[in-house]
């Protein structure tokens, strides 16, 4: 091997990469909503941060109000529906794949709601980067990819470390959503997020389903497969507690 050339580190994501084709109304989208798009310093590859990125969130909404993430967000059906529900929060979708964030980008024009930007990143680089400890209100991860195979599973984002970069950057009090249809996965979150030290199960084992939480296509193909839906529900401990 060439020991002059810098050689790229292969991360593991919890993402493949996927063509970024687009059909009419997302392109469209795109083009016409990129006002909502935060743009960020990048790493070699397109998908990670810089490690100096920073957002200065109250001057990209123009207020300072409670902040909500959601990673791996998808097309954007339940950020637009609760952004609009709660004009009073702030939200920040963090999405790698494009033609998704045009589908939250026009759901979320359609829904009329001024609250929400998107950033188009790895969502735990963007976390770790652009989100300051103790910041969030609020923190969703809702029907991240399974990666069913053993050897696939440490793609899998609620990992032990991911549990200490979210309880990190929730405030005390904070909430993380998070809901999975893959029996294995959500046992697997249990095992590490019940121990966590800075994390308590706000009911002591399975949540109810969040009732703000519209039914996206991957919890309906869930559903249509007889598969259970397990929501989960964490409090970000007081550090005195
Ligand atoms: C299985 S889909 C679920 C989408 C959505 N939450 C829903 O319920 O419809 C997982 C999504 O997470 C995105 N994703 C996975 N890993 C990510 C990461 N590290 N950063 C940002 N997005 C990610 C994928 O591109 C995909 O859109």
């Amino acid at each position: 091997m060439d020991e002059t050339l810098p050689r790229v580190q292969r991360e593991v994501v919890s993402f493949v990469r996927r063509s970024a084709r687009m059909n009419t109304s997302q392109l469209k989208a795109w083009t016409d909503l990129q006002h909502w798009v935060v743009t960020v310093p990048t790493r070699q590859i397109s998908t990670s941060v810089a490690p100096d990125a920073r957002v200065d969130w109250p001057a990209v909404f123009g207020r300072h109000a409670p902040l909500v993430v959601e990673l791996g967000g998808g097309t954007g059906d339940v950020i637009a529906a609760v952004a609009a529900r709660q004009p009073a929060r702030d939200f920040i979708a963090f999405e790698v794949f494009e033609p998704a964030v045009a589908s939250t980008l026009s759901k979320c024009a359609r829904a009329g709601v001024t609250n929400v930007r998107v950033v188009v990143a790895n969502g735990v680089d963007a976390l770790a980067t652009l989100i300051d400890d103790g910041s969030l209100s609020e923190l969703w991860t809702f029907f991240p990819d399974p990666w069913h195979k053993k050897r696939h599973h440490k793609r899998r984002l609620v990992s032990a470390a991911f549990a200490d970069l979210a309880a990190r950057t929730l405030a005390p009090d904070a909430l993380w959503r998070l809901a999975t249809d893959w029996d294995d996965y959500a046992l697997a979150m249990r095992a590490v997020l019940d121990g966590h030290p800075q994390l308590q199960n706000c009911h002591g084992g399975w949540a109810p389903r969040w009732q703000d939480r519209p039914q996206t296509r991957y919890e309906a193909k869930g559903v249509a497969a007889d598969r259970t839906i397990h929501d989960l529900c964490y409090r970000r401990t007081r550090d005195d507690a």
